[in-house]
């Protein structure tokens, strides 16, 4: 019998990690708070499946079948047959401590309850549960049907029977796992990505380097995609400064203290692609 899983949220992450579930033969049961943002969800799971099959990398008959694997409601008890529930909703822990809180009344005994925050402790959304040794964090990455990384993070609490079942989901819908042991700030990819971008736009805010030789390095040096500032353009300046001010705000190290020139760039409205301006002109 298909495994169930539960998914909070159907907004980016949320539909996007119902899509890869689906199609790995999960049975779906997809949850947000209106009807808009599930067909919003709905039609762009179906979508991304139908560039999938244009591609030649999914059968037609395969990603109907994967449809058919979703259900949509509203409704928090439909997700009480689940094995694994996913949670993707807004970034603000009272909402996602209220939704666990409810969640952990629900669910059987021995399901396990997996959040996508980018950044929050799990030990302070398990904290609002009665069993913090089932929560875990599941960090998938955008766009999720294309990104291989799934980070797990540990709370204070998790058991390490809830960390391999939920290592056994993310595997199984085709992603790679690493483990962070304690749920620092930032965990370990938000961590090393700001210390990154720090450190390169203290470079070109001191006219050590320009912006393009500084991402250069970083490419051709490294091996990355994408340079650092690049990036910080294309993620968005604001919420650079806001994860790195985060992470330096919990752990006082100086090295992800926000540069002046990106609270600058914030103040100013330059905040990367979606304004038009950032490291870069666009
Ligand atoms: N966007 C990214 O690149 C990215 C990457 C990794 C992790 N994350 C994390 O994933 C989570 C979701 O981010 P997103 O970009 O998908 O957000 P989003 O705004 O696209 O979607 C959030 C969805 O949650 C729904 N929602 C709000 N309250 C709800 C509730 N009580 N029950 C059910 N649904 C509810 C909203 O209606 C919305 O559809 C956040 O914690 C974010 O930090 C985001």
């Amino acid at each position: 019998m298909a495994r169930k899983l539960a998914v909070i949220g159907a907004g980016l992450m949320g539909s996007g990690i119902a899509q890869v579930s689906a199609q790995a033969g999960w049975d779906v049961v997809l949850r947000d708070v209106t009807d808009q943002a599930l067909t919003r969800g709905t039609d762009g799971i179906r979508k991304s499946y139908e560039k999938f099959v244009e591609k030649g990398k999914l059968q037609a008959a395969d990603a109907e079948a994967a449809l058919g694997r979703i259900t949509t409601t509203t409704d928090l008890d439909a997700t009480a047959e689940a094995d694994v529930v996913v949670e993707a909703v807004f970034e603000k822990l009272e909402v996602k401590q209220e939704i666990f809180a409810t969640l952990d009344k629900i669910v059987r005994p021995e399901a396990v309850l997996a959040s996508n925050t980018s950044a929050i402790p799990i030990t302070k959304i398990a904290a609002a549960t009665a069993h913090p040794e089932r929560v875990v964090g599941a960090h998938f990455f955008s766009p999720v049907p294309m990104m291989q990384l799934c980070e797990l993070v540990r709370g204070y609490k998790t058991s390490d029977e809830t960390l391999a079942t939920v290592r056994e989901f993310a595997e199984s819908v085709g992603k790679t796992c690493i483990v962070v042991n304690r749920d620092v700030a930032g965990f370990v990819t938000t961590r090393l990505i700001s210390a990154l971008v720090v450190e390169a736009a203290k470079l070109y805010e001191s006219g050590v380097a320009s912006a393009e030789d500084i991402d250069t390095a970083c490419k051709l040096g490294f091996g990355h995609a994408m340079g650092p500032l690049a990036t910080t353009d294309l993620t968005g300046v604001d919420i650079l400064v806001h994860a790195t001010g985060n992470i330096y705000t919990e752990s006082q190290d100086e090295k992800f203290a926000p540069p002046e020139l990106m609270r600058r760039m914030v103040d100013a409205g330059d905040l990367g692609r979606k304004s038009g301006q950032g490291f870069y002109t666009y």
